[in-house]
């Protein structure tokens, strides 16, 4: 039966990785796959998810299934975090979610549900956007289209092409937007370019699908939050993937949440069926444990404190090794100024540079990143910097 399937290519993202495990270089670095790593290199268990696991473990007398929403807890926690506690549409009962496994499962959770309303519906996403959103939707049944987002020659968002190909979009059309962060480019909208995005969607009747997986990383958690608290806050319907992943450091955990904003109570609770079926259709239940931690750090005073603080040593820290990254390719000759990627936020810049650059770095300097010239600045540290500008100044 299988001899009909051929072998595929390693996946872009996980597949370097492997690769970079593979190179016997001691001075090899990897700015491939989208983990925080400290100036070790490790991505260590954060201390506030450390002290939830211990009490966790006192608490937990059951391994029974958890309800097939998720940790209701985990989820009103999220909400909160994502939309502000006086949100209008929460008080309002319009928000439906299910705790799901990962950002991925949200994502893929969504689609499935857009395909129950019109297997016609049409995704745009940002030129370029992340590589897994492709699979994710499309393999739901959705079509893809793309709008223009990025321009690699000046570094910056095509706010103005961006919006005049989401001029063609109308009711019935999904435009995926990353909430901060954006993945992979860095490069995301400001206030005044979200507020004209509002306009636009209240004008063309789109519905936004807003991807939030770096909440905190790039300004703080509550200012990452504006474009999505003013869309929900302003439209009548919004869906939202997010991902623990990052700011909880729960990779491994597969902690996410999919919701949709609906127009009023009564179809939210239509909304909360809906996507509680697609999950039970697709995976049955989600994974108890990493809802259960995030659920005990938002809702114990001093343990989301120390959390708080914990993302903001992550983000503080991103913002400086962007910085050195900056000052050392200046000081080592780079032929261009690379000030634009203290501009970008969160865990990723695009560096801009060709393809082939990024192939030769990686053959001849063991520098391990996406051929797009995506680097995961968290894989930067004092200690691999100056070697790292040397080489990529070296391929330029
Ligand atoms: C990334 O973009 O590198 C991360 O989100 C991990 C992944 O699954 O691709």
């Amino acid at each position: 039966m299988f001899e009909v399937l051929p072998s595929l290519p390693a996946d872009p993202i996980l597949g370097l990785s492997a690769a970079f495990r593979e190179d016997p270089n001691p001075n090899k670095i990897d700015l491939g796959v989208g983990v925080y790593k400290d100036e070790q290199g490790r991505t260590p268990i954060m201390d506030s998810v450390q002290q939830a696991q211990t009490r966790l473990l006192q608490q937990e007398d059951s391994k029974t299934y958890i309800t097939p929403q998720g940790h209701q807890g985990y989820i009103d926690g999220m909400l909160e975090l994502m939309l502000g506690k006086h949100s209008p549409a929460l008080l309002a009962n319009r928000v439906a979610a299910v705790q799901a496994p990962g950002g991925c499962g949200a994502l893929r959770i969504l689609a499935e549900l857009l395909t129950r309303v019109s297997t016609d519906t049409k995704v745009w996403v940002s030129d370029p956007t992340w590589a897994n959103h492709v699979p994710l939707i499309g393999n739901a049944g959705l079509t893809l289209e793309t709008y223009p987002y990025f321009d690699k020659d000046t570094a910056g968002i095509r706010f103005d092409a961006m919006m005049d190909t989401l001029k063609q979009c109308g009711k019935g059309d999904v435009v995926l937007l990353h909430g901060c962060c954006h993945n992979p480019t860095g490069a995301d909208l400001t206030n005044e370019q979200w507020d004209q995005l509002l306009e636009l969607a209240q004008q063309r009747g789109f519905l936004p699908f807003i991807d939030l997986a770096y909440l905190g990383f790039g300004d703080g958690l509550e200012q990452d939050a504006y474009g999505l608290r003013l869309l929900v806050e302003n439209l009548p319907e919004v869906i939202i993937a997010a991902s623990c992943s990052k700011n909880f450091g729960l990779y491994r955990e597969r902690v996410g949440l999919a919701a949709i904003v609906s127009n009023d109570s009564k179809t939210s609770s239509i909304m909360q069926s809906q996507i509680q079926s697609v999950a039970r259709g697709i995976y049955s239940m989600p994974p108890s444990w990493g809802g259960a931690l995030v659920d005990i750090i938002l809702h114990d005073e001093a343990l989301r404190h120390n959390w708080e603080n914990e993302v903001t040593a992550m983000r503080t820290r991103m913002t400086e090794l962007r910085a050195m990254l900056v000052s050392k390719l200046a000081e080592n000759g780079a032929p261009k100024e690379f000030g634009f990627v203290n501009q970008q936020k969160g865990m990723f810049s695009y560096l801009c540079i060709s393809p082939e650059q990024v192939r030769e770095v990686r053959e001849k300097h063991s520098v391990y990143f996406v051929d797009s010239s995506r680097v995961n600045i968290a894989g930067i540290s004092k200690d691999n910097v100056e070697t790292l500008a040397k080489a990529l100044v070296s391929v330029m």
